[in-house]
């Protein structure tokens, strides 16, 4: 699903092995607030506890917040890559392009 940016709104590009995304956010706001608008980014905890929202950075990582602390742990303790991020820790600034492993469901 494409959508046509409007003046605030930055781009965030989702791939997934079931499917290809492109929606736009209004910059500074959290991946969750895209909602409804996509399936391909699952949430659970929400609190950085889970990591079903980890996600890989293809780009534009430098438009991402920094982790928050509950983020930084878990991300330290799942020896995950410096590109890897949760989704539900992180704002964004500009456009970002993101893949997700595995299968919604899964
Ligand atoms: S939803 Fe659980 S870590 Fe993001």
């Amino acid at each position: 699903m494409t959508e046509t940016p409007t003046r605030n709104d930055i781009k965030v590009d989702i791939e997934r092995d079931v499917a290809q995304e492109s929606h736009s956010l209004r910059a500074g706001l959290g991946l969750m607030a895209l909602g409804r608008k996509t399936e391909l980014i699952e949430y659970d905890c929400k609190e950085a506890d889970c990591g079903i929202c980890l996600f890989r950075v293809i780009s534009g990582q430098e438009n991402l917040s920094p982790p928050t602390t509950r983020e930084a742990d878990f991300l330290r303790a799942m020896r995950c890559d410096p590109n890897e991020r949760l989704a539900c820790q992180c704002r964004v600034f500009g456009n970002v392009q993101i893949r997700i492993e595995g299968d919604p469901e899964d």
